[in-house]
């Protein structure tokens, strides 16, 4: 695996496997590597002949109270993960290397950035579209691979690559979950015992509205108070948001008619967890 720090080193590297091969796949992450990001990285070399993964904590998708500082950084043990798993190209910069002093240019998803998760986070998707689109310029992939887990910066990211011409295919994999159902996410390192059980109950709302639908309700205000009344029997958890919406448009529906999607958003103690389900009538 070729580990590059500077954009030169990574632009040089990634031409390379396209000449020498054919399609090249991006799996950008911000490190500390679980299954979830593996099985992104297994989809990649599935559809590509050459994979690169970018690891970078991204500073801006970060608000100012945000856990940017504790962020989990497991460099070593992530580098070893994709050696194991056959991944040709790892580009890994500092952050002065992506944002050199004095840049001022952004990449704003208007209107979609501020729903779901950009509500409650201001300024997190205007990060996270300025690295997607830096990283799309730096390694050109063909293809880039995005959990399904983070549904409404999917839709932020898709729409982004339809508004601005980016020439990258976006491939959503589906939520991976522990066994007991909770979503696999690099925060779930900071739940204690306690918490990690608690945070099981976004699983249950979720659960609940999906029964709910497979029962015959296709009112959303109905299948969100009872996944809300879920979410209530667990008073140390937080709910930010429970919505049922449009999965392109982040807008939400009243009744459900087409493929929707459930998300769900709170805190467990102090650790922001989210989740989601897609509902297809
Ligand atoms: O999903 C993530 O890990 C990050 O938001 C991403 C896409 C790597 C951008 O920093």
């Amino acid at each position: 695996m070729k580990v590059c720090a500077t954009i030169p080193e990574a632009r040089a590297a990634c031409c390379d496997a396209r000449t020498s091969r054919k399609r090249l796949g991006l799996v950008p992450t911000m490190g500390a590597l679980h299954e979830g990001h593996l099985s992104l990285v297994r989809a990649a070399k599935v559809q590509c002949d050459a994979v690169a993964v970018s690891i970078f904590v991204n500073p801006t998708q970060f608000g100012p109270a945000e856990d940017l500082s504790k962020y989990p950084r497991q460099f070593d043990r992530d580098c070893r993960l994709l050696e194991k798993e056959g991944v040709e190209i790892l580009f890994a910069p500092a952050v002065e290397e992506i944002y050199p002093g004095g840049a001022v240019t952004w990449v704003v998803v208007e209107g979609l950035s501020e729903k779901l998760d950009g509500r409650s986070r201001p300024g997190h998707f205007r990060g996270v579209t300025t690295i997607v689109s830096k990283l799309f310029h730096i390694i050109e992939p063909d293809d880039a691979f995005f959990g399904q887990k983070d549904a409404a910066q999917l839709a932020v990211i898709r729409r982004m690559v339809r508004d601005l011409n980016f020439p990258v295919e976006i491939v959503a994999c589906p939520i991976v979950r522990e066994p007991d159902g909770l979503a696999m996410s690099s925060r779930n390192a900071y739940l204690n015992r306690e918490e990690r059980s608690r945070a099981l109950v976004l699983q249950r709302a979720l659960q609940k509205a999906r029964q709910q639908f497979d029962a015959g309700e296709r009112i959303a205000a109905k299948l969100i108070s009872a996944a809300k009344e879920v979410i209530a029997g667990e008073p140390q958890v937080a709910l930010d948001y429970f919505e049922i919406v449009d999965p392109d448009m982040l807008d939400p529906v009243e009744r459900i008619s087409q493929k929707t999607l459930v998300g769900v958003a709170a805190y467990v103690g102090t650790t922001r967890l989210i989740d989601n389900l897609v509902l297809e009538p």
